[in-house]
């Protein structure tokens, strides 16, 4: 019996290759009795002869699907994915493997649990190379300006050769990563122009509609795409300096960048010389002095002397913005942004943290988080109102160490609190508190200079900067971490430490200062 000759009107016909499939598979015509043609591939003569029309061209005797037949084409979702890729790949035979897939589909129960099946593996095989070639496509096409005349939109021109029929589909990855470029794509089969619609044009009507016109054509030839020019030159000069020889690994280069794809991309004129000289570079780089690291951000500006400093308000805007481009220990490189103190100038109280934590880092903000929002309790029972009070931190930056996506405090060593020392002392010369609350053994230690047992001396007063008096207590995520079941306690004996400031707040320091209750 002679096959039906079904004509697709394309290479990439996926909607008329999904009627005639539900046609023939409807009409119960087997795989074997079916032949595909394309304008590229027809079918032999011998065939297009005998063949009898098609049966979407309604001649021929439909077999309607009966009770042992599927009365409704029910195929996997993930098959009409696979579908719309494998149209693409080069085969001519691969609509009759995709019309034999989807006739077993619904004839063979065990297909679908069968991934060893050699048509499934010839799919997939499919799927994956025009998936391959949809990456390379997008990663290696060099546009290269072309001279136009006089009042046109200068144009960019790119040669690629795909080992498959994906012009199509990877253009609107073109259009939206180009689109106010003025450019056309040249390959054997066909070609592509996209001219971005003027500046001054009427918004776009409808969701589908293109910000410009896509035209396609004819292929071309390689002789008809531009020849290099002087921005190729910068591009390869750029390309031989972040070249690093001690990395280089050509069999993992050779999959990334195929050689196949090495006569259309000006930099692979480049890979044999580096790669020659890449051991020898190598050595060199090993055997050579180490360099000090090159700083990512800056160098920051000059400290300007305390006594210098005349605005206060200003002075302090100046030195967040100086010490958040400090890198004189490694948390600033990893941290989002500076954590200034902020609050009141010359407030009876200035209290200090040991470093913000993540939501402080989020919102360069002190005291935002979990423990400022325990610190915010204390302040409103005390009847402090924190507006009245300078809330900041020994060290500025947060430290933390990532487990997963999360980011978790980790306290900051004696080398950072000691490389923070200068913007809180300058700090404290801008704010010029009469009086301290060092929260933790942190604070308390960048504030007297000395380790202190907090668990011994809280509720004490030592002597802070500037002879100033320091309250010494706990850190407020002390009590967060501490035992559910003395809770109360802790935050009642937290109060009465806390308490021992209040005269600072009532205005009454003199006495505190004078009636310190220990060190002096
Ligand atoms: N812990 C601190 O020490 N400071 C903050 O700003 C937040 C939490």
């Amino acid at each position: 019996m002679s096959p039906r000759v079904i004509t697709l009107e394309s290479e990439i016909d996926w909607p008329g290759f999904r009627r005639e499939a539900r046609t023939l598979l409807a009409s119960l015509v087997p795989p074997d009795e079916v032949v595909w043609q394309t304008p590229g591939h027809p079918a032999p003569e011998l065939w297009q002869a005998e063949a009898p029309p098609s049966p979407v061209a309604g001649s021929a005797p439909m077999r309607r699907l009966g009770g042992s037949g599927p009365s409704r084409l029910v195929v996997p979702p993930a098959f009409i994915t696979l579908c719309e890729k494998v149209v693409l790949h080069q085969d001519p035979q691969r609509f009759a493997l995709l019309y034999r897939l989807l006739w077993r589909l619904v004839h063979e129960r065990g297909l679908r649990q069968d991934p060893l099946d050699p048509d499934r593996l010839r799919a997939r095989q499919m799927l994956q190379s025009v998936r391959r070639d949809l990456h390379k496509m997008k990663a290696f096409v060099r546009f290269r300006p072309v001279g136009q005349p006089e009042g046109e939109p200068p144009l960019s021109v790119a040669w690629f050769e795909p080992e498959h029929h994906i012009v199509e589909a990877v253009v609107p990855f073109f259009v939206r990563r180009f689109t106010q470029m003025h450019w056309a794509i040249l390959t054997p089969e066909c070609s592509v122009r996209w001219m971005p619609a003027p500046a001054n044009s009427p918004p776009l009507a409808g969701e589908d509609a293109l910000p410009g016109e896509l035209e396609f054509g004819p292929g071309a030839s390689k002789e008809q795409a531009p020849a290099p020019d002087q921005g190729e030159a910068l591009w390869l000069t750029y390309y031989a300096h972040i070249f690093n020889p001690a990395r280089l690994k050509l069999s993992m280069m050779a999959k990334e960048m195929p050689r196949k794809y090495w006569a259309n991309l000006p930099e692979a004129q480049l890979i044999a010389p580096l790669a020659a000289q890449a051991s020898e570079r190598t050595t060199r780089m090993v055997q050579a002095v180490p360099a000090a690291p090159r700083r990512r951000i800056p160098a920051r500006a000059p400290l300007p002397p305390v006594d210098s400093m005349h605005d206060p308000e200003a002075s302090l805007a100046a030195l967040a913005k100086s010490a958040d481009r400090c890198r004189d220990c490694p948390l600033g490189e990893h941290a989002t942004q500076v954590v200034f103190g902020e609050g009141a100038l010359q407030p009876p109280l200035m209290l200090v943290g040991e470093q913000p934590g993540d939501q402080e880092d989020l919102a360069g903000q002190p005291f935002v988080g979990p423990a400022g929002r325990l610190l915010d309790r204390a302040l409103q029972e005390l009847g402090w109102p924190r507006d009245a009070l300078y809330l900041t931190n020994a060290v500025k930056h947060f430290k933390f160490e990532l487990r997963g996506t999360r980011r978790i405090h980790k306290s900051p060593g004696q080398r950072e609190v000691l490389a923070c020392q200068q913007w809180l002392e300058r700090e404290v010369a801008l704010v010029r508190p009469k009086a301290f609350v060092a929260l933790g053994a942190t604070a308390a230690r960048a504030l007297v200079g000395r380790a202190v047992p907090v668990m011994s001396e809280r509720g004490q007063w030592l002597t802070g900067p500037a002879g100033l008096p320091v309250l010494i207590t706990l850190h407020p995520s002390a009590l967060l971490r501490g035992d559910p079941a003395e809770k109360d306690s802790a935050w009642r004996a937290w109060l009465d430490d806390l308490a021992l400031a209040s005269r600072y707040i009532r205005g009454e320091e003199e006495g505190a200062l004078s009636q310190p209750r220990a060190e002096a």
